[in-house]
């Protein structure tokens, strides 16, 4: 738990804090008993530092497992291998007293990475995913896939010349040479080959690249990952033209049959709600689940879970105990989710590890559920609505207008199409629909105008997302 999760000591069991392999079980056939699927995240590029194969691997230069891990000789001066920056900042390099050699982490120095070079290091990690894949669960998110393979010469990234001093220190240095090697794609295509072994299942790649590098890990042939995570909507400017242009962007640069995805949120983000505003965050929703593709949403972004402030003493995330101040600490994304007005909101019988909204007595999915207008409710609507209309899941995109910082688009097919209205702007907006045509309003971002006929145009309030549908 010194990543939360995040550096794993044992990858075929489950960690006794959570419970057993037997819990596991359960939680897996309630879920697939409900028609839900369940994916594990998948963290192949570094363990645990309690990992019994760095153990071996760090007792001896000779050691068996002693290349199941990166290790270099010093520099002449004594120093670190070369210049490469930890994830969590200061050097990624932990020298190691007993064999004189340093190791390598792109995160904590309690994450060793593994050596993906090494044939014996990748069958056992892939013996790790038929191992769940037999157990029933129906495919990974793998942990930053695009670190796997690093330059074979450990050559030192150069300065990144943007560099701000308010940024991580991972960031003073481009990762050329860290990351997102080309010899990746053939890992990943082995991988790819062995969740293929099982019938349905899916293989998700979490990957922070710009957009022309991240659609490389669909793989020749898409031989890849099914969905390299598209993390564009979470650094996107929040402006009509820029998100149209983004969009488009992204779909040019698909292969062909690469299935898209989009993703609004995560564990390691701000909050939507933080990020954008509250009113926003509605607008966010209806443009996630508009879009072309599989969409993925945090868990608490569908009750509009604040930034929750986490006083100093109670800060847990190592990136802000390393680099504090910079607003890089991830505990305000990973408060409880908000269940009720119970004790800690229904989501324990204990104190949480961490705090809940202050609004938590209100912000709570039993409360939401009965207001008419919540965005909880805008998000089951969202959902079934998407659910019953194909064009949606998988109807083609066409882009229609941004002017007046309303983004417009159409989805699906000739004979069935829908329009999308976002308005990102704060004020009221006017809609010319296309052709002067009249359409009915299916769903406001308001959760006010169900069946509402206009005719040629329509009027947006501030932050107002529309669907509408050609009106008989
Ligand atoms: C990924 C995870 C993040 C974790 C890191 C190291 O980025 O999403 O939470 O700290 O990898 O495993």
């Amino acid at each position: 738990m010194a990543d939360f999760g995040y550096d794993v000591a044992d990858y075929c069991n489950i960690d006794p804090l959570f419970g057993t392999l037997a819990d596991f079980d359960v939680v897996l056939s309630e879920a697939h008993r409900r028609g839900l699927k369940v994916i594990l995240d998948f963290v192949p590029n570094h363990t645990s530092d309690q990992h019994p194969w760095f153990a071996e691997s760090r007792s001896a230069r000779d050691s068996a497992k002693r290349d199941f891990y990166i290790w270099r000789d010093p520099a002449p001066d004594g120093g670190p291998p070369n210049n490469w920056i930890s994830n969590f900042g200061g050097s990624a390099w932990e020298y190691d007293e007993q064999t004189g050699q340093y190791y390598y982490h792109a995160f904590l120095k309690e994450q060793p990475d593994l050596n993906w070079r090494n044939p014996a290091v990748r069958a056992a990690m892939y013996d790790v995913l038929r191992f769940w894949m037999r157990r029933g669960v129906d495919g990974f998110r793998v942990d930053v896939i695009w670190h796997l393979m690093k330059d074979p010469d450990f050559r030192d990234n150069p300065p990144n010349p943007a560099f701000q001093p308010d940024q991580a220190e991972i960031q003073s240095f481009l990762q050329v040479h860290s990351a997102d090697h080309p010899d990746v794609h053939g890992i990943i295509a082995e991988m790819r080959k062995v969740v293929d072994e099982f019938d349905d299942r899916v293989l998700i790649g979490e990957i922070y690249l710009p957009i022309e590098r991240l659609v490389a890990y669909y793989g020749e042939d898409l031989s890849g990952a099914h969905l390299p995570f598209n993390f564009q909507l979470i650094s996107a400017a929040w402006h009509a033209p820029q998100m149209e242009a983004l969009i488009k962007e992204y779909e040019a640069a698909l292969p062909e049959g690469g299935w898209p995805n989009w993703v609004l949120g995560n564990h390691d983000q701000p909050r939507i709600a933080a990020r954008l505003g509250e009113a926003q965050a509605r607008v966010a929703a209806m443009l996630l689940l508009t879009l072309r593709g599989t969409p993925t949403l945090y868990y608490g972004d569908e009750i509009g879970l604040p930034k929750v402030e986490i006083p100093p003493e109670e800060v847990h995330d190592p990136w802000e105990k390393n680099e504090p101040g910079l607003g890089l600490g991830r505990d305000p994304q990973r408060t409880p989710m908000q269940w009720s007005d119970a004790p800690n909101a229904g989501f324990s019988r204990t104190k949480p590890w961490l705090p809940l909204s202050p609004d938590w007595r209100e912000r709570n999915v039993e409360r939401m559920r009965a207001e008419r207008g919540s965005i909880l409710n805008l998000y089951r609507r969202l959902l079934v609505y998407r659910s019953e209309h194909p064009a949606l899941a998988t109807g083609a995109y066409h882009s229609v207008t941004t002017e007046n910082d309303v983004l417009v688009y159409e989805r699906g097919s000739q004979e069935r199409r829908l329009l999308v209205a976002l308005n990102f702007h704060d004020e009221e907006r006017i809609l010319n629909l296309p052709a002067g045509q009249t359409m009915r309003i299916m769903l406001s971002t308001h959760l006010d105008r169900d069946g509402e006929v206009v005719r040629g145009s329509a009027s947006l309030r501030p932050n107002e997302g529309l669907i509408l549908e050609p009106s008989p």
